[in-house]
């Protein structure tokens, strides 16, 4: 069995294993190798280089899932056809969100699993504008860090979202919300104003 981190592991739960998968982004592709140990049946990982797909390739041929995933060199999703689940993970809020702009095949059904190292709110700010909405959010914790992992649809109505919401989305992990109030404490020596969002935060 593929033991995936944390931060992974909290990625591969949001995923629909009997849809169309799509890993942007994938690197050493173990999130999908572990998807078809989970049942996946097939699996796009791309990458926009030539390295990662390279070590991606080694994991695909090490775990013996080369039926069942195909690696594809893309730069977002331009050489990746339509899939229902879309994973875009360990990238920074704005690529992410240039990514998840860049999908020409959006649906109802369509979900994206998103998981930014920096720059979430950016990522929030934008998906409300477009169309999309957070389902839910999750806190994922590898190392001492934290993260958030968002599953992501589709609806069409585009909206303006508070700074609240933006930097702390539908995530109420409390381990999230220490790590968000100590990044606003210190945005708010240029903005003092972002104080006021800051919460409160559990012992
Ligand atoms: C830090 S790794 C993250 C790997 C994995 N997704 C994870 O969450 O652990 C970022 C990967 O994204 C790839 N990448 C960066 N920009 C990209 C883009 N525009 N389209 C596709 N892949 C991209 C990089 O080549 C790299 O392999």
């Amino acid at each position: 069995m593929i033991r995936l981190d944390d931060r992974l592991s909290a990625i591969a739960a949001l995923v629909r294993t009997d849809r169309r998968i799509c890993d942007v982004g994938t690197d050493h592709a173990l999130l999908p190798c572990r998807l078809c140990e989970l049942g996946a049946e097939h699996i796009i990982a791309s990458d926009i280089n030539e390295g990662p797909l390279a070590a991606a390739r080694a994991n695909v041929e090490k775990y013996g899932f080369g039926d069942r995933i195909s690696l594809v060199l893309s730069d977002g999703l331009k050489n990746v056809p339509p899939c229902d689940d879309i994973i875009v993970s360990g990238m920074g809020g704005e690529l992410i969100a240039d990514i998840v702009a860049g999908c020409s095949f959006v649906s109802a059904d369509t979900r994206f699993i998103l998981q930014p190292m920096t720059k979430a709110e950016v990522l929030r700010r934008y998906l409300y504008s477009a169309g999309f909405e957070i389902i839910l959010e999750n806190g994922a914790f590898s190392g001492s860090k934290a993260y958030t992992v968002m599953l992501v649809g589709y609806t069409g109505e585009k909206r303006i979202i508070d700074s609240g919401f933006a930097y702390f989305g539908k995530n109420t992990d409390p381990r999230y919300t220490a790590k968000v109030n100590s990044q606003l404490r210190k945005l708010a020596h240029g903005d003092p104003a972002l104080l006021d969002i800051i919460r409160e935060e559990q012992k």
